[in-house]
């Protein structure tokens, strides 16, 4: 319940995604004015920058129950009945990793979504009927690491679209900040900055280098987190100046040795470091990609001259 009391409740306490606060708070406050459900909310983004934070404070802001499932929990249609026909009036259904429903099931959403109702089949054979159940007005939030993997009929049934995006570093140090005031961790202001440089711009990676920053500085220390126990628990971490971690050097050193700069194909690369393809791609990629160090090409992943720099290798020539 620690994790619990570190999320904000307020889209006015919520660090960041200035954009998306900022459109939210219109629609959120239109709809109370009309004493309506809000609009269904699709959350897109790469992993650990606020989705299920911010579907919960939407469901906050909107003095509205919230329920929470994922697209992997959800197996048959009859799961989905069951979490729809649970729901009270006004309440946010949030559908974590949203792509992951089969398509099978996405089906049953599309009525519900659409005009609040669900139609079932009763019975087999020549017997069954489909019945038609009213639900309660509620808003579906749904959350993916990346948008293109939904189907369009679903994309297309979310009124509002919401792209989160990496944190700079000075969000990211008021939300160490705000962290370590939450724990009673005295924390020097360079401290947290270095903490947040190292961060890869995502709070729940900021977060969790500060819970251990603070075992070393008690450890360590006496308990105080000065710039330099930071630095001397990050580099005991193996988090390097840029925030890299031992895979990320995994991935970006089989590039540049291996597969002499690329182009490397996903798959091939996910062979080569022992990962899976879609955590390279979902969680691994995208920082890099947003801090130029690597590029998808129709050929494969290839290196550019930032990740050659960063470890000290000279750049070919073109
Ligand atoms: N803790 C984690 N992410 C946060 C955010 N975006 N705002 C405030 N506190 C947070």
């Amino acid at each position: 319940f620690e994790e619990q009391s570190l999320r904000p409740q307020t889209l006015n306490q919520y660090i960041g995604q200035d954009q998306v606060k900022q459109n939210l708070s219109i629609f959120i406050e239109a709809a109370l004015k009309r004493e309506e459900s809000l609009d269904h909310v699709l959350l897109y983004g790469p992993p650990g920058l606020g989705k299920t934070t911010m579907a919960a404070v939407i469901a906050n802001e909107m003095s509205a129950g919230f329920r929470t499932t994922s697209g992997p929990a959800i197996e048959r249609p009859g799961d989905l009945a069951a979490v729809l026909t649970a729901l009270a009036p006004g309440d946010v259904l949030f559908i974590d990793e949203i792509h992951r429903l089969p398509r099978s099931i996405e089906e049953v959403l599309y009525p519900a979504m659409e005009d609040f109702c669900l139609d079932i089949v009763i019975g087999k054979g020549p017997e069954a009927r489909s019945v038609r159940l009213d639900l309660p007005p509620f808003t579906l939030i749904g959350a993916t690491t990346r948008a293109g993997a939904l189907s369009a009929p679903l994309r297309d049934r979310f009124g509002v679209h919401s792209r989160l995006e990496y944190y700079t570093t000075d969000q990211l140090k008021e939300v160490v900040l705000r962290t370590a005031d939450i724990f009673g961790t005295a924390i020097d202001r360079d401290g947290a900055e270095e903490l947040a440089r190292r961060s890869r711009g995502t709070p729940r990676i900021a977060n969790r280098l500060l819970k251990r920053v603070r075992d070393y500085a008690e450890v360590r220390g006496e308990g105080h987190i000065t710039l330099q126990k930071a630095n001397e628990a990050l580099e005991l971490l193996q988090v390097d100046r840029l925030g890299l971690d031992h895979i990320d050097h995994k991935l970006l050193t089989t590039i540049l040795g291996r597969f002499k700069g690329g182009p490397v194909g996903l798959d091939t690369l996910a062979a080569s470091i022992g990962e899976e393809s879609t955590t390279i791609e979902d969680v691994y990629e995208p920082y890099l990609l947003q801090i130029g160090f690597l590029q998808r090409t129709p050929r494969g992943r290839i290196a550019l001259p930032g990740a050659y720099e960063h470890f000290h290798m000279e750049v070919p020539s073109p």
